[in-house]
């Protein structure tokens, strides 16, 4: 049997309301301004979750509209996987939590912890169950509440993130047509502390003194990381369109990891594809790491730049390093 085997058949994105544009920070005490981060990464504003508005809550909402865009009821899931860094519990997965709320009953349910990537890596993890025949519907989802995991104290990284879920169903493929043509997924651990929390897992458990140095928020080494995002995205497009045998040329849409627009452009670039060939909503939602790509999907879907027929390029990059593609024909 040949791709594709699977396809996606709905999308949607669960998003908190509070928005917080980048004057706001000013009224944090943070030594920053409109204009650095504006034009060193392209973004305006990113949505922060309240109390409420967790993971689990997110997940939720992004998967009941993309289920029922899909057509699938919550008993008809195989599988759930949820790409995330930031769970609502460290014990157990924000996975069952979505499970339990969508009464899910016959679904498995695990969170994959690959960063940004977590939303490419899940769609690939999931069409491998469903072409090894283990599963026949999987809910993806990628998604983040980094404002509980970032030091809002530290203006190199907190201006940068944001929080928000998206989510996608896929199925098995009836018709050969359209669904998922390629996947690709890299990783290199030796380039691990470049992005990362020092502190707050089994080898440094969350102190009081771990809270107060710093070491139990996220730490990046912002020009590393982008030099490596820059090569790395660059690699997964190539290796994406070789491995579905298509051409730069045939690509209708590229969907970026929406980290620094910068970052973006420069994967365009490389790519030779136009920007009104590349999503971009880095402006509105900063770096919601997992939850980046399928936000974006979900919103160009929306905006009617995915039509039937189209193929579209999901390229991402995140800490671990983890990188990864996919290629679907919509
Ligand atoms: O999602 C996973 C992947 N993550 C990424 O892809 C992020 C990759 N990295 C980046 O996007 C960029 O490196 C940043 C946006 C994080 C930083 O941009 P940069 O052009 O690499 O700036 P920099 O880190 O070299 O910092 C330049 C200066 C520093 O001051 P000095 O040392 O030159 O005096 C920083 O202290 O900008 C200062 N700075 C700020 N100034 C105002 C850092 N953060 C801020 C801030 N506001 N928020």
């Amino acid at each position: 049997m040949k791709r594709p085997y699977a396809y996606i058949a709905g999308t949607g994105r669960g998003v908190p309301s509070k928005v917080l544009r980048n004057s706001d920070f000013a009224s944090l005490g943070l030594e920053t301004d409109d204009e650095w981060i504006t034009s060193r990464t392209g973004i305006r504003e990113r949505h922060i979750g309240t109390d409420t508005e967790n993971l689990t809550w997110m997940s939720v909402k992004a998967a009941r509209q993309a289920m029922s865009r899909a057509g699938v009821s919550a008993g008809e899931l195989d599988l759930i996987v949820l790409g995330t860094v930031s769970p609502d519990h460290l014990l157990p997965s924000t996975a069952v939590e979505v499970q339990a709320a969508l009464g899910a009953g016959r679904a498995a349910a695990f969170d994959l912890v690959a960063a940004c990537s977590g939303y490419v890596y899940g769609i690939t993890v999931a069409e491998n169950m469903i072409q090894a025949g283990s599963a026949e519907t999987v809910l993806v989802i990628g998604g983040e509440k980094l404002s509980s995991i970032v030091n809002w104290k530290d203006r190199s990284t907190c201006v940068l993130f944001g929080d928000g879920a998206g989510a996608c169903v896929l199925r098995r493929s009836r018709s050969g047509a359209k669904g998922i043509l390629s996947t690709y997924m890299r990783s290199d651990g030796n380039l691990a502390r470049l992005l990362w929390r020092p502190a707050g897992g089994g080898a440094s458990p969350a102190t009081e003194a771990a809270i107060a140095d710093g070491s139990y928020w996220i730490h990046m080494a912002g020009r590393e990381v982008f030099k490596h995002a820059v090569r790395s995205m660059s690699e997964a497009y190539d290796r994406a369109l070789d491995l579905a045998k298509i051409t730069s040329s045939q690509v209708d849409l590229l969907i970026p990891h929406q980290a620094n627009l910068r970052i973006i452009e420069a994967t365009a670039k490389h790519a030779g594809l136009g920007m009104e060939r590349v999503f971009v909503n880095v402006d509105r939602y900063g770096n919601t790491s997992a939850g980046s790509i399928a936000i974006a999907l979900d919103e160009a879907i929306e905006q009617g730049r995915v039509k039937e027929g189209m193929t579209v390029a999901l390229v991402a990059f995140g800490a671990g390093f983890t990188w990864g593609s996919v290629v679907v024909r919509f």
